[in-house]
Parts: C-alpha cells; structure tokens; sequence
C-alpha cells in the first residue's frame, strides 16, 4: 500500500495538532500557533522533573518551560517506580498542565519497569513518550506498535533518547522509523560513561557525535534537543553552552533545573534582531513586484525564497512567546 514517508505524514499531522483527550489532560494546550498554515511548536527549554520528587512536581504549574519530561528512568530508584507512577497519575489529574507539552519518560520496555510506565501512558495520554537509551528501530516499532495497538491517538508522539555510541552510529536509520518519531534528545551523560570522553568546555570531542545526531533528526523532519547540563549553579558555562548548543542547530537544550529555564528559553527564542530582518523579508516578499520572483536583491544582500519560509517561521515562533507571555 502506498504511504506517505513518515517525516511528511509527521509534518501534515502536526497541523492544528491538539493536546491528548483524556479529561485530565483536556485543558494542555501545545504551545503552538498557525502562521500561513505552519505550526510552531517551541521546544527550547525541557525540563525534567523527577516523577518521585513530589516537590518538584509540584512547582510545574508555576515554571514557564515549553515542555515537561517526567521521569521515571533514571532518576527514580528501583524501589520507588511504583510510588513515581502514582505521583503522576495524581498531578494528572489534579493540576492542568496548561501551556506546554507534557512527556513521560519511560524505562525500557523489556523491564517489567517499562511495560507498567506503558499502562501509566496509555491511561493518561501525555503529548509524547520518551524511550531511553534507543539504540535499534525495533525499539521506536514496539513502542509505536504498542501505541497503535491500544488504540493510542495518532498524536501521542514518541520521543527518543540518543545516548550510547550505539544510538549515534544508528540515529539515521532511527530518525526514519516511524511517524510518531518527532524528537530526539541527546543525553551526554551516559555517552560520557560509555566512550570515556570527559566533560570539557566547549565539548570539543562530542561535537561530532551531536552533530551527527542533529543531522539524523534534520534528514527526518525531527526536533533535537541539547543534552543537559550538570552543573545547575554555574550559569556562566550554562550560557556558553546553550549559544554553542544554539549554534548547532539544536532546538532546545534538556534541563535538570528551574534556574535553567530562563536561559534556555532566551537562548533557543528568536533573536529580536534577528526577528526584525525576517520581516523585512517577508515584506520584500509581499511586495507586487516579487510575486514572480524566487530571489531579490534586499539592500544588496541576496535573499531567496527559502529565506521567506525560515523568516515567516522565525516570525511565528516570536509571535507564539508573545501570545503565551500575554495568557501567563
Ligand atoms: N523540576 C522542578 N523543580 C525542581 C527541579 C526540577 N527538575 N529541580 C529542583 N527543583 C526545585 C526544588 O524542589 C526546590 O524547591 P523548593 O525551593 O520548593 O524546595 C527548588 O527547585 C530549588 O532546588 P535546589 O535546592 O536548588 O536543588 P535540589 O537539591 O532540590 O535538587 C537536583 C537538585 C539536581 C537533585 C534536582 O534539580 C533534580 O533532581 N533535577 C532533575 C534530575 C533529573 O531529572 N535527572 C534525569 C535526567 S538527566
Ligand atoms: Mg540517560
């Protein structure tokens, strides 16, 4: 049977997405907007709160991150998976999440573990399901199969963990598995553990590594989020390291900590200035006279149509900070 590529079929489906249906859930709303028929989703600040911390669970509502990744990986211990569900499934239905994405963040499907946090997502239909540690496409087809097969909405997305040598070498090949499939998230810490390569300014021998893993999510219409940072109380190399994570085509950086936020979300936004000139493109564009024109000169710089769709997106993702500034 003929199919759309599953990046294509991503994208159309993104189009006046909507948050999961479940009553607790009904009032999430995806920090999205519609400018000429494209959605911008912000991804720029992640955070992770750890589903067995109930303090920190509890400051969510109040944080002005894009998206949530509730954890029941690696920062719960084995002995208290069972409690961390059962603080989500609280906090889900208590407190509406509004205003960002919301995503739980699974152990691996063959522990018992991560077949109990699958029952945790199909009951409560966040806006996405982070796999760690992938390393195989087989690992994204369980997880899709399983979606599908419970009937899950085809707007439960998956998210997927880059962070073993394993998950590098393969990201190309997993960044086309499955339509679901929207993000990857780098995670360094565990890379670090695997290849040895030891936390350096500037992470000048992992730079390969997340490039490669920008360009695999890129090939395949996916977002890449930054891995986090660990020292939460040095702002400065946060900085440096959100512009160099910017710079790269990241679309965001995970987080570990509410000081990061702010940061983060300045750093991934659009730049003011650089807001400006877009709309001097999508002006120059609107103008009668370049209605037939796929270039033009704008004040001696050669500007192509291209630049108008990353202007008219630029545009939009500073229009969609506006707008929730205003709701908050
Ligand atoms: N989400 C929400 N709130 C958080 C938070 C998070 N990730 N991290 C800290 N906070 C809260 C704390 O609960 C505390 O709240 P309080 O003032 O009401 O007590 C406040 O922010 C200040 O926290 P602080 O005292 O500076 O840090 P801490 O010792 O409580 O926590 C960490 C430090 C690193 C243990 C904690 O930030 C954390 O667990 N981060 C996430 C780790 C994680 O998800 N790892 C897996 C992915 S790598
Ligand atoms: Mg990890």
């Amino acid at each position: 049977m003929w199919a759309l590529p599953p990046f294509l079929a991503r994208g159309l489906r993104c189009h006046g997405i909507v948050a999961g249906s479940k009553d607790w859930h009904k009032a999430v709303m995806i920090a999205s907007t519609d400018i000429n028929s494209s959605t911008v989703r912000l991804r720029r600040s992640v955070l992770s709160v750890p589903a067995g911390n109930v303090r920190a669970l509890e400051k969510v509502p109040g944080l002005d991150c894009d998206a949530v990744i509730f954890d029941l990986e690696d920062s719960v211990a084995p002995e208290k998976k069972v409690e961390a569900r059962d603080n989500l499934r609280r906090l889900f239905k208590e407190k509406p999440l509004q205003g960002r994405e919301i995503i739980i963040r699974i152990n691996p499907l063959e522990t018992d573990f991560g077949r109990s946090d699958m029952e945790l997502v199909l009951e409560a239909s966040p806006d996405a399901v982070l796999i760690p540690k992938v390393e195989r496409i087989s690992e994204v087809q369980a997880v899709a199969d399983m979606l599908s097969d419970a009937g899950a909405q085809d707007n439960l997305a998956i998210w997927a963990m880059i962070e073993t040598p394993k998950g590098i070498l393969n990201a190309a090949a997993i960044a086309g598995t499955d339509e679901r499939l929207q993000c990857f998230v780098v995670g360094l810490n565990d890379l670090r553990k695997e290849t040895g390569v030891p936390p350096q300014p500037g992470r000048t021998y992992l730079v390969p590594w997340l490039m490669q893993a920008v360009l695999a999510g890129r090939a395949h219409g996916l977002d890449v989020i930054d891995s986090v940072f660990n020292d939460f109380k040095d702002a400065e190399a946060f900085d440096a390291e959100c512009a160099q994570g910017g710079a790269m085509g990241f679309s965001g950086k995970m987080l570990i900590h509410p000081v990061q936020i702010g940061p983060a979300n300045r750093h991934f936004g659009p730049d003011p200035q650089a807001v400006k000139e877009a709309e001097t493109v999508i002006a120059a564009f609107a103008k009668p006279e370049a209605e037939h024109l796929n270039v033009i000169n704008l004040n001696g710089k050669m500007v192509e149509r291209l630049h108008l769709a990353e202007a008219e997106k630029l545009v939009a993702k500073a229009r969609t900070i506006a707008e929730r500034k205003k709701t908050s």
